[in-house]
């Protein structure tokens, strides 16, 4: 049932995180207007500059905040200190040391166990590319067009680490549970997308154990649930060479948590580099939206990043709560958003430096503006 009002956490953080943030949620806001649907944004101060002033990641009550929100829209984490990165400090409040806003990133995905993490990795029209350096054409675009599923709780992303005499141990932690779940979302994409209905799981089970384990269940839950589909293997070290040169023979890929990360980034770079890239944390009850491309530190507070990954993150966003709410509204606002950020890249005209290079370049803003115009046209 649509709801009345969508309650919504903004979590700016770090670094370029507040500024395409800030552009994203005047698209929302633009939306909220075009699409007759309101929207109640609770923004919280929350990451590494949070832990350097207040040795806590965020003000207390603020997980409870993101827990009962509809969604939440994060920015970026991970802020410098005369040019190191800021953890946190032992037994404050992990025992070992963190980056300073785990508790937004890693914190929200294990705790609000928004299991698979949906990196689309899609090439526009119009975008210089960032390999040849030449504008995509329609017919090059439709090249790159598939979904990283990554794994999105366990791996080794626990935050576990053994000390020993001569180092330290970071386990590879794999079970059948968040297995079973992230690849039944994978292939359930691949129904939905109705494409080359082909799923690919993308591990280094030749050498880890743990990543044959994550194959094997990939391989059962394939074969007996969705016999309809195309089951397809890579090593992840020969993927990101097809990633690269052979984007078309991918629909919808799987993989555990550290090898969608890489994969993740690695497919960024065909689709327009990592300014466009856009990440869905999704679980059955809650739904955290970001894009992938970190805070930046050195672009910080110029007004310079570029905010079409965060804007494409509302997307995201928009379109995922018009699946779980019903809400017709969302979901035209959701395609109109996608058109409007498709035709701002197409015109080529208001895109930061990342895309037309530092003398054409348009704001952060300015990007931010130029979308909701589009918007306001389409509708
Ligand atoms: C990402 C980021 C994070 C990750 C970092 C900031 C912890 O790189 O969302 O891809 O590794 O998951
Ligand atoms: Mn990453």
């Amino acid at each position: 049932m649509a709801k009345q009002s969508y309650r919504i956490v903004a979590l700016p953080g770090d670094g370029i995180g507040p500024e395409v943030l800030a552009s994203a949620l005047r698209v929302l806001d633009a939306v909220g207007v075009f699409f007759e649907v309101d929207f109640e944004v609770e923004s919280i101060s929350c990451g590494g500059h949070y832990y350097a002033e207040h040795e806590t990641e965020w003000p207390e009550g603020s997980f409870e905040k993101c827990e009962a929100a509809d969604a939440i829209l994060l920015g970026a984490v991970g802020h410098e200190v005369d040019g190191r990165p800021v953890f946190t400090k032992p037994g404050k409040p992990y025992p070992e040391p963190q980056l300073a806003g785990f508790a937004q990133v890693i914190g929200n995905r294990k705790r609000l166990d928004l299991y698979a993490n949906v990196r689309p990795v899609k090439l526009y029209p119009g975008v210089k590319h960032k390999i040849h350096g030449k504008l995509v054409q329609v017919w090059d675009a439709e090249k790159v067009d598939y979904v990283v599923i990554r794994e999105n709780t366990e791996d080794a992303y626990t935050g576990e680490m053994e000390v020993i005499e001569d180092g330290r141990i970071t386990p590879i932690r794999i079970t059948r549970r968040a297995t079973e779940r992230v690849v039944r979302y994978a292939f359930n994409l691949a129904r939905r997308r109705n494409k080359q209905r082909k799923v690919t799981c993308v591990d280094k089970s030749n050498i880890i154990g743990a990543h044959r384990f994550f194959r094997d269940v990939f391989r059962q839950v394939g074969e007996t649930e969705f016999p309809d589909l195309t089951l397809d293997y890579a090593y992840v070290d020969a993927f990101c060479q097809w990633q690269i040169r052979s984007p078309e023979w991918f629909d919808v890929v799987v993989g555990p948590n550290l090898v969608g990360d890489i994969v993740s980034d690695n497919g960024a770079t065909t689709a327009g580099g990592l300014g466009l890239a856009v990440g869905g944390n999704i679980g059955d009850q809650h739904g955290m939206f970001e894009p992938i491309h970190g805070s930046a530190p050195k672009h910080a507070g110029k007004d310079k990043a570029n905010p079409l990954a965060a804007i494409l993150s509302v997307q995201m966003m928009l379109d995922w709560l018009a699946a779980r709410y019903e809400d017709d509204r969302l979901s035209r606002a959701a395609h109109s958003l996608e058109a409007a950020v498709a035709a701002v890249l197409q015109e080529g005209k208001t895109l930061t430096y990342d895309l037309i290079g530092e003398e054409k370049a348009a704001r952060c803003s300015g990007v931010g503006i130029a979308v909701e115009r589009k918007l306001r046209e389409i509708v």
